[in-house]
């Protein structure tokens, strides 16, 4: 039997953190403010921005949503992130990926200045990053690692798989567990000993995109597992990359799905965004 690490609740005292922080800076007039642009009508973006635009409210910080149509031209897009860009009051900008075909995702990213770049997706930030010297963690992956520190787990000197090797969520995640002294293996679909190299794992990061991908097999007993995936299965109900049913009675932690890695995602975007604003006010 595993404990259940709740996404939920430690999402919330993030919020709580967040909110009683942006309180103080209201009182130096300062409301933290966040641009989040949306292209096209992609069902699964226009959640994740209603629930981004939500939070803000939540948190007390002002949000602005700027949804263009689907033909929207790269120039149009670009001269709208450089008026972002300039503008005092916006403090984080946020361009929801993906975009539709026709646009360039990389050049957006590298459009968006890195002091707004609360995603931490431009390749300054992920070159602090890899030195260890940012402002700003990539969300999923600081999600994680705040669910691994409110569980008092150590990552020093485990052995650490990260299943995924996105820019968004894989990469970084393994850079941030390394951070923490973690010896870490990233697994990817060329993989060859992919079963071998799980169950090695005393902490196992499942970011695949692939609904219960991890099975009980590749799982070592008393593992602490964490499941970034959100996919449906085959009754189109929500589940994880890990089959959380065969994998709980032998991992010592796990995160579900719903309410595990995803609320920390949006908990760490109000973070970021209340760190650009005490960044871009003097405030350290
Ligand atoms: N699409 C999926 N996840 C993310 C994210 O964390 N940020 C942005 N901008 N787009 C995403």
């Amino acid at each position: 039997m595993a404990i259940i690490i709740s996404g939920k609740e430690v999402s919330a005292n993030v919020r709580a953190e967040v909110k009683a922080a942006c309180e103080q800076l209201r009182t130096k007039g300062i409301t933290p403010g966040l641009a989040v642009i949306i292209v096209g009508d992609d069902p699964a973006s226009r959640v994740y921005v209603n629930n981004k635009k939500k939070a803000c409210a939540d948190v007390g910080f002002v949000s602005e949503e700027y949804a263009l149509p689907a033909e929207t031209t790269q120039e149009e897009l670009l001269a709208l992130i450089d008026t972002l860009n300039r503008k005092p009051e916006i403090n984080g900008i946020l361009c929801q990926l993906p975009l539709p075909k026709h646009l360039d995702e990389k050049a957006v990213i590298n459009a968006i200045s890195p002091l707004k770049d609360v995603d931490a997706f431009h390749p300054s930030n992920v070159g602090r990053i890899m030195i260890g010297d940012y402002h700003f963690l990539p969300c999923t992956p600081a999600g994680v690692m705040e669910l691994i520190h409110s569980a008092g787990i150590d990552v020093s000197g485990k052995s650490c798989v990260v299943i995924g090797r996105s820019n968004i969520v894989g990469k970084p995640m393994a850079m941030l567990l390394l951070h923490e002294n973690g010896t870490v293996t990233i697994c990817h679909s060329r993989t060859r000993n992919l079963k071998e190299l799980c169950s090695s794992a005393d902490i196992l990061v499942a970011a695949v995109g692939r609904p219960k991908f991890v099975k009980a097999d590749m799982v070592k007993e008393g593992a602490v597992v964490l499941d970034v995936g959100i996919n449906r299965d085959e009754n189109g109900k929500l589940c994880g990359d890990v089959d959380f049913a065969e994998v709980e009675p032998k991992a010592s932690y796990i995160t579900p799905v719903p309410g595990g890695v995803g609320p920390m995602t949006i908990a760490m975007l109000m973070k970021n965004t209340l760190k650009a604003a005490m960044l871009q006010n003097g405030i350290d």
